[in-house]
């Protein structure tokens, strides 16, 4: 896929990084191409190609955003012409919201024409999606993947965020509902964030749906 990740923080040079090893073409947007600031954050991918953000998203099918969500509005002025891409909103609105919008994704729903847009990679810390992996305390140390989550109501969109939520290493990637999923999705998010942070257990934790064989 043609991929412009708006972004090149924490969780796009993560999610930047897997895509590029799986396969994708990944650009990344950003305010200020040559600021020291973008070069530091994509340390990770030294040959990373970077663009404005017109310019990132001109070229791509899928438009990743990796910025705060109160920077909605302002992006949708930067895309340009969105027609037939898919875009994946992974902005939590815990701290900033995107005014008068509860989330970005509503925000980026309300203001482009497309309706090709879901809320993913949200749930877990930008550590998990650079290693979606975990050891388990078993016999011989087998890895075992874990989970990823989308909610909106574009089936085309769900899809694209599943492939790609498999292509960065997570085992699975579930429907987590329509658009009225969305807030309860970032919710999720929230409850990662009281686990890891606010109940002190460490950032290297993650959720993992298991079903009972019948
Ligand atoms: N950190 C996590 O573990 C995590 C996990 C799940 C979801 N999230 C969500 O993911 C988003 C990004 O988090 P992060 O930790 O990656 O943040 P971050 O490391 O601070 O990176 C944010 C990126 O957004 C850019 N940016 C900021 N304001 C912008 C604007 N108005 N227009 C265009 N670009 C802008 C920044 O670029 P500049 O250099 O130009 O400032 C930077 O590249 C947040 O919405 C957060 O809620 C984070």
């Amino acid at each position: 896929m043609k991929i412009s990740i708006i972004g090149s923080g924490n969780v796009g040079s993560a999610l930047g990084r897997n895509w590029l090893n799986a396969g994708h073409s990944v650009v990344f947007g950003v305010r200020n191409p040559e600021s020291p600031k973008t070069r530091k954050a994509l340390e990770l991918i030294p040959d990373a190609v970077v663009k404005d953000i017109r310019g990132a998203v001109s070229g791509s099918d899928v438009i990743v955003v990796t910025t705060p969500p109160d920077a909605a509005a302002e992006l949708v002025k930067e895309f340009g012409d969105v027609t037939g891409k898919v875009i994946i909103d992974t902005t939590n609105s815990i701290m900033k919201r995107p005014e008068p919008y509860p989330t970005a994704y509503h925000a980026f729903k309300a203001l482009t024409i497309n309706e090709d847009i879901v809320k993913c990679f949200n749930s877990t810390g930008f550590e998990n999606m650079l290693n979606p992996l975990y050891k388990l305390d078993l016999p011989g140390n087998p890895e075992l993947g874990i989970d990823m989550f989308a909610a909106g109501n574009s089936r085309r969109a769900k899809d694209v965020a599943v492939q790609l939520a498999k292509d960065c290493g997570f085992a699975e990637c579930y429907d987590f509902g329509g658009d009225d999923k969305v807030e309860l999705l970032e919710k999720f998010a929230l409850s990662w964030i009281n686990l890891a942070i606010m109940q002190g257990h460490g950032r290297t934790l993650a959720f993992k749906l298991i079903k009972r064989k019948q």
